[in-house]
């Protein structure tokens, strides 16, 4: 394994290595020039002469070399010393300031968020420290949002459960009463059977519901693409959707296209997405008031639109209806069952069909969901 080696003792050798190089550069380059000088020109010679003389008259008789050599190494030591210090310094800063970082490393990787990486004062090491907080910042809300998420399945489960037990109690006891003999004349077995299928509905609607969020969770929804004619398909449905606005004492309007459009589409998921938009709007929309269908073409699309003139989404919620679980306060406290997924399933659809879901709305004054699916093109109609 290759050997690792400190800050400190990088910087450390190096300052020892320009040390000795630039010493030993500087005298080369010292007796190089004095010999230039000195072959040059005559007064040069003289001069080098001269030194040489005075340099000898002066240390006549002295031991010259131990007192420049311990010169020399006496500057030597001063110089490292120097280099020491300063090295050490800067070392010691950089040693703090990655220790540092390598800390707040170690607690992103155990998984605590909660403290702040604090910039540095190295231009270089402050840009790996609001990397690492750019990290932290990412992390702490994909966990919040997956915490929230976490609590909203554990709601979900408890109120499909709830949801799943009604209904199932009620055929339970509907079927006993026709077993044990208390719906005793045909009309009434009929009755109870009219109320078993009714409650079987609802059953595959919820089971439906449970089958689609998986589907739309672990993104494996299935989709059948076909071509479908707009106005034969919404025709169909309408009769669907007058009997469960008529149950709330709305109105219906249905306004349909005014020329044939043939769109690709999965029949199923579409219908998915219309339910849930009509649903919304009977179940947040005013009592005694309007629900309207419509569809009209738009350039190379038709959109359909589901309106109601209920309370409406305060401006701060509608930015969140597509998320998952979400439901704003005034369904989350009513007595509305929902469970906040189906506007986030809906557009989902919407993309797989190239096609775009969005909402608009006025509190108190009403919504308006809108629905734009692509014409199928021309080469899919042969
Ligand atoms: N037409 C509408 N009027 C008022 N609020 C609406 C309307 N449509 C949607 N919302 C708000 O958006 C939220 C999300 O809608 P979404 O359809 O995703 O969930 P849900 O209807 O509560 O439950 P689910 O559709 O899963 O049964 C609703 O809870 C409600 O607060
Ligand atoms: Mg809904």
């Amino acid at each position: 394994m290759q050997k690792k080696t400190t800050l400190r003792g990088l910087y450390l050798r190096t300052g020892i290595l320009m040390l000795v190089l630039s010493l030993v550069i500087g005298l080369v380059l010292a007796a190089v020039m004095l010999a230039l000088f000195a072959a040059g020109n005559p007064q040069g010679q003289s001069f080098v002469q001269s030194m040489t003389k005075l340099v000898h008259r002066e240390f006549a008789g002295r031991a010259i070399l131990p007192y420049f050599t311990i010169g020399i190494v006496l500057l030597c030591l001063a110089v490292a010393g120097l280099c020491f210090v300063l090295t050490s310094r800067v070392t010691g800063r950089l040693s703090a300031t990655l220790k540092e970082l390598r800390r707040a490393a170690d607690d992103l990787r155990e998984g605590d968020l909660d403290h702040e990486i604090l910039s540095c004062r190295e231009r270089e090491l402050d840009e790996l420290a609001q990397s690492l907080e750019g990290v932290r910042q990412r992390l702490k809300a994909a966990s919040l949002a997956e915490a929230a998420a976490q609590e909203e399945r554990g709601l979900l489960m408890a109120n499909l459960s709830h949801d799943l037990r009604t209904p199932v109690t009620a055929i339970k006891g509907y079927v006993e009463g026709i077993r044990d003999g208390v719906a005793n004349t045909p009309e009434k077995r009929d009755h109870y059977l009219e109320v078993v299928y009714a409650k079987t509905l609802v059953l595959e609607g919820l089971v439906g519901n449970m089958t689609d969020f998986s589907e739309y969770e672990l993104g494996r929804m299935q989709y059948h693409f076909e071509r479908v004619e707009l106005a034969a398909f919404l025709a169909d449905l309408i009769p669907e959707y007058q009997a469960d606005v008529r149950g709330r004492e709305m109105a219906f309007v249905a306004k349909p296209l005014a020329s044939p459009a043939t769109v690709t589409a999965d029949r199923g998921k579409l219908k998915r997405v219309l339910d849930n938009l009509v649903s919304n709007a009977v179940k947040y929309g005013r009592p005694g008031g309007t629900v309207v269908l419509a569809a009209e073409g738009y350039r190379q699309g038709v959109i359909l639109s589901v309106s109601d003139d209920g309370r409406g989404i305060p401006e701060e919620a509608l930015a969140h209806v597509f998320d998952s679980f979400f439901r704003a306060d005034a369904a989350r406290s009513s007595s509305v069952p929902g469970s906040g997924l189906g506007l986030a399933i809906c557009k989902s659809i919407a993309e797989s069909h190239h096609g775009k879901l969005w909402l608009t709305s006025r509190e108190g004054e009403g919504t308006h969901a809108y629905l734009y699916l692509p014409l199928a093109a021309k080469e899919d109609l042969l």
